[in-house]
């Protein structure tokens, strides 16, 4: 079985508290039962959150082998050289995921260092965006 690694940067662990006009309501636990659902056994899925940026990185350093990555950096896509280096060296698909539209918010989120190292962006849609990630993943494999 295929296995994929979903990643969440920081202040997604408090999603249900954030702004639901961007966000939505549903908590992280919630998100991820909704993706366990739309798998339906498909993949083998690692699901991991974190808030620190080292964190992120050494997972995507200890899962190289995995077939592909959805991640959501969260602040980290407007920010991080490191995350984006850490990417660029996995080699399977790699998937940029974001609740709210970051293209069409404020323009400190127009900056995004991980755009180009990904395959794929899905965006703008809540959880629903996580759910079409998914579902793409499904149909290339
Ligand atoms: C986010 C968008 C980012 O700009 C923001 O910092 C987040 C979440 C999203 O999923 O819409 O924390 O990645």
């Amino acid at each position: 079985m295929k296995k994929i690694l979903i990643l969440n940067g920081p202040n997604l662990n408090m999603l249900g508290l954030r702004p639901k006009e961007h966000y939505g309501t549903l908590s992280l636990q919630q998100i991820n039962h909704l993706i366990q659902e739309e798998n339906d056994s498909f993949f083998d899925i690692e699901f991991y959150q974190s808030n620190s940026e080292g964190d992120l990185i050494s997972k995507i350093q200890s899962c190289l082998s995995f077939d592909a990555i959805l991640i959501n950096p969260a602040a980290y896509t407007h920010t991080s050289v490191g995350i984006r280096d850490a990417l660029e060296m996995f080699p399977g698909v790699k998937i940029e995921v974001h609740l709210s539209d970051v293209d069409q918010r404020d323009d400190f989120r127009k900056i995004n260092y991980i755009r180009d190292v990904c395959d794929i962006c899905f965006s703008g849609k809540k959880e629903e965006s996580y759910l079409e990630a998914i579902r793409y993943l499904k149909n290339i494999n």
